[in-house]
């Protein structure tokens, strides 16, 4: 398919203003399963903006055009293609109102108008709304919308729409009707509808200004139970965007809904988010630690695009991280500070929040700019923009967003938001519009910044040091390159702006006051160096002793530090390093390098599996055992690196080496620290009733992670026992779910009987069964041949390809936690790859495509494994239909 990428691409710098605006669109809906009919009159006028367009063209995909009328009169000249409409010689202004019909029943997509479950939902970020009605689907046309929805009244008894409710009731024929109106005018990308048989909970609020809101959190009745999490999450989002930002609720009411069949997380449309069931519904019983966290982040962020995504928008779709880069970073500093906030020691709370976001940033995004799909975070060119809702987007994003806070400090930030809000409240803007927003708010010239948006690739920065003990002084150089492009993508590369946060920690493990040469007195223990050149030094002075530096403090810049450590000064850092970021930092490159040194051997000879190194089970085992660290800091520092960024750390990667030399050092750490895994167990239990607090989750995840690592001890029996225990007596699912894990691991009879046992006692709660798809999908047990256990489970009555989540669970789970079975010499695995790609390509393209990227750094891997991916690739190349695969696997093989 050469022709794939000149035919369909689209380019950043081929933007231009839309022809046309639509003020006002009132949208009158039909609901039927099997064709759902939609009336949608707008007013329309050209824009005096815009270069003057003989004709008018509409989105539109998988319609029936039932009428058009032009100012109240059937127009005839217009032309219908599978893209949309086109009307000719219209006048300046005037009203179009077009019906039209779709097929909510066959739509298997998850975009548009389809059924979840019976009930009506909708999705239209990014190009949905175009296959509800015809439209200028583009996210710089924003209308004010009126909708009425009508519907049978017994079906479907509640009807929701963007805005205010401002009319309902009862029609003949059993069915009934609600009126919504939006007074804010929005893009089509925020409209939605939901017509289902639901429950709500409520809240009445007054927000600053003392304005009532009514809150409610929308779920089938037998969900109810499941929403006080989620609300509670909303009530601290809409505190929390107050005090911090100073953005108030705009609208008189605000609705979550809950939804089982979702291609996302959530969505932000205005007024009206929808989520995924797995991103509201917690309970103790079913939900775990990390779903609580979860919630409360995904619920914050849909809330806070409502003025960042809502209130000012993106002009187009590449600009996709004005809003997603600011959200996340929103939510980050969200989840921050409601963890400091219930902590003893909110250093360390938020510390942790820290090392999670970078963790997945480590493993997702780093991983993702060095492959095929690699893009700036302002992409340049897009083929299927659904394929660029990514890591770059969000996590690298977010990342930039932070460094503009890193830089201005927090005042400085705030000041840029509020003149952001300021200029653009209403409007549909680009990034550039947002750096200029900070640079004015600050007096600062931020040009040099823009590289951070137009730059794809993980920049390094290498850092030389120099002691001189004469002259005192202590020279740090630091230099920023980049690896070579993948696939040869031309890129322009220019020095960036990096804040590099840096501290000297003295041999007595102080940080010292820092003086730079120029400067005439010692200031504070973190100084943050701006790196603006290709290479430049910093000097500092009065250093009485050589120090060991702190590199990157809470991780200023998301770039990657290369510096040649010994091992004794990461166990040094591990230590005493004041910053606790770099101090879990330094245990997972001590790990790394062991645990890369390890696979090399276990590629070339046999592992011997009693080898190791004794000063990192030592430094660990101290961690374990500091009475001053918190639970929740010392479980992230045992917690080793995965495979999957181990395996991208390897020359060529060899998922079965890293999976011995890993599976190696959990032995030696689970059977030299035996004593201190049982005694953390035993005294970081948590009894009484479940709480979701920062405190009692760091005990969980600390004596979890203990029960995990005794299952690989030589003390198989009496592990048994407390695993077995454990989920007998489990009063919350993360205890639940991780002794299940526990026993899976350990094998034999008792896993079977837990499973069973599992299954039955969840059996009509869908995300509890989905873990228990995923516990099985990503067991590692040597003599199990999981991808069997897959094929199996595939067949299993409870799995469907309908549900993302149920996809997700089963299959990604297997292909992305599971390395080392789904990459088995055999390769079985890519055969079970390529038919599922080929299923879903179909059913539901934007899956398909996730799915399809689990592949695409198949040039990383060693030779054999490569062979049998690229064999996988070209099968799927051969049939795929989607333009999201087929964008996907094309850049793959590039
Ligand atoms: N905009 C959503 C979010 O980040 C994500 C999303 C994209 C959801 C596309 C659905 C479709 O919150
Ligand atoms: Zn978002």
């Amino acid at each position: 398919m050469p022709n794939l990428a000149a035919a369909n691409t689209i380019y950043r710098t081929d933007y231009t203003s839309p022809p046309f605006l639509i003020d006002t669109i009132e949208l009158d809906f039909e609901l039927e399963p099997q064709r759902t009919t939609v009336i949608n009159k707008m007013q329309v006028r050209r824009n005096p903006e815009a270069k003057y367009s003989p004709k008018f063209q509409l989105d539109g995909e998988v319609l029936q055009l039932i009428s058009l009328h032009l100012d109240g009169m059937p127009y005839k000249n217009v032309q219908i293609d599978e893209t949309g409409l086109t009307l000719y010689e219209v006048p300046d202004a005037f009203e179009l109102t077009i019906t039209s019909a779709c097929e909510p029943a066959n739509n298997t997509s998850l975009m548009g108008l389809y059924l979840s479950n019976g009930h009506f939902f909708t999705q239209c970020e990014a190009q949905g709304f175009r296959k509800i009605t015809y439209f200028l689907d583009r996210p710089d046309v924003m209308a004010r919308y009126t909708v009425t929805l009508r519907a049978n009244k017994t079906a479907y008894p509640i009807l929701l729409s963007n805005g205010n409710l401002i009319e309902s009731g009862d029609l003949a024929d059993g069915k009934h009707y609600a009126k919504w109106h939006d007074p804010f005018a929005k893009p089509s990308y925020l409209f939605a509808l939901v017509a289902a048989q639901l429950v709500a909970l409520e809240e009445r609020i007054t927000t600053r200004s003392g304005a009532q809101k009514l809150l409610q959190v929308w779920v089938e009745a037998h969900d109810l139970d499941k929403t006080r999490h989620a609300m509670d999450s909303l009530i601290h989002a809409i505190q929390w965007d107050e005090a911090r930002f100073g953005l108030e609720l705009d609208l008189e009411r605000f609705m979550l809904v809950a939804v089982s069949d979702f291609n996302m997380g959530a969505m932000e449309n205005k007024g009206l988010n929808i989520f995924n069931t797995q991103y509201v519904l917690a309970n103790p019983q079913t939900a775990t630690d990390i779903d609580y966290t979860n919630i409360e982040a995904v619920v914050g962020h849909e809330y806070f695009h409502n003025w960042t995504g809502n209130r000012v928008t993106c002009r187009d779709w590449f600009q996709l991280s004005l809003k997603e880069g600011l959200t996340v970073f929103r939510d980050q500093e969200f989840s921050a500070d409601m963890a400091a906030a219930d902590a003893v020691n909110a250093a360390a709370a938020r510390a942790n929040q820290r090392i999670e976001n970078v963790r997945i940033l480590q493993q997702t995004q780093f991983t993702e700019d060095a492959g095929p799909m690699a893009h700036p975070v302002r992409p340049e060119s897009y083929v299927e923009i659904n394929n660029f809702y990514t890591a770059t987007v969000y996590e690298k994003g977010a990342e930039v967003v932070r460094m503009y806070q890193t830089l201005l400090g927090r005042e400085g930030f705030r000041q840029g938001m509020d003149l952001y809000f300021q200029r653009h409240d209403g409007q549909a803007v680009t990034c550039d519009d947002f750096r200029q927003a900070m640079a004015d708010a600050n007096q600062r010239d931020l040009t040099q910044f823009e590289g951070w948006y137009s730059q794809l690739g993980t920049p390094y920065v290498s850092v030389r040091t120099r002691y001189d003990e004469a002259a005192q002084t202590y020279a740090v150089t630091l230099a920023q390159h980049h690896k070579p492009a993948p696939n040869a993508l031309q890129v322009v590369r220019a020095p960036l702006l990096i804040p590099f946060a840096l501290g000297l920690v003295d041999t007595n493990g102080q940080d010292l006051a820092l003086q730079l040469d120029n400067e005439n007195a010692p200031g504070a223990a973190t100084r943050m160096l701006e790196l603006s050149a290709a290479e430049q030094t910093f000097c500092f002075i009065n250093v009485r002793r050589r120090p060991v530096p702190s590199l990157l403090r809470d991780f200023s810049a998301p770039v990657i530090v290369e510096y040649d450590y010994t091992d004794d000064e990461l166990i040094f850092l591990l230590a005493h390093d004041s910053d606790p970021f770099n101090r879990w930092a330094a245990g997972q490159q001590l790990a790394t390098r062991t645990l890369l040194t390890h696979a090399r051997q276990a590629e070339n000879t046999q592992l011997n599996t009693h080898e190791t190194n004794p000063a990192l089970i030592e430094a660990f085992g101290s961690v374990l055992r500091n009475p001053t660290l918190t639970p929740a800091f010392r479980a992230q520092v045992l917690t080793l690196p995965t495979e999957a960024y181990l395996a991208e750390h390897m020359d060529e990667a060899n998922p079965a080496a890293v999976h011995a030399a890993r599976q190696n050092l959990r032995v030696q750490l689970a059977n030299a620290l035996s004593d201190d895994w049982f005694a953390i167990y035993a005294q970081h239990q948590t009894p009484g009733p479940y709480q979701p607090t920062p405190a009692a989750m760091g005990q969980r995840a600390l004596k979890n992670l203990a029960l995990s690592y005794l299952t690989d001890s030589e003390h198989t029996e009496r592990t048994l026992h407390l695993a077995q225990t454990q989920y007998d007596t489990a009063n919350n699912m993360s205890d639940r779910g991780a002794a299940l894990s526990a026993l899976i691991h350990l094998g034999g009879e008792l896993a079977q009987a837990a499973l069973t046992d599992f299954y039955q006692r969840f059996e009509n709660e869908p995300l509890a069964i989905d873990k228990w798809f995923a516990f099985q999908a990503r067991q590692t047990r040597a003599e199990m041949d999981v991808i069997n256990v897959v094929r199996t489970l595939l067949r299993h009555p409870a799995f469907t390809s309908k549900n993302p989540n149920r996809v997700r669970a089963l299959i990604f789970s297997f292909i992305s936690g599971n390395p080392a079975q789904f990459h088995a010499p055999h390769g079985a695995g890519y055969t079970l790859w390529a038919e599922q790609v080929l299923a879903l390509d179909t059913l539901n393209p934007q899956l398909a495509a996730r799915l399809a990227r689990l592949l695409e750094r198949w040039r990383k891997f060693i030779p054999p494994l490569r062979e049998q991916m690229h064999k996988a690739l070209e099968t799927v190349l051969a049939s795929a239909q989607s333009k999201d695969v087929r964008e996907i696997i094309h850049k793959a093989l590039l």
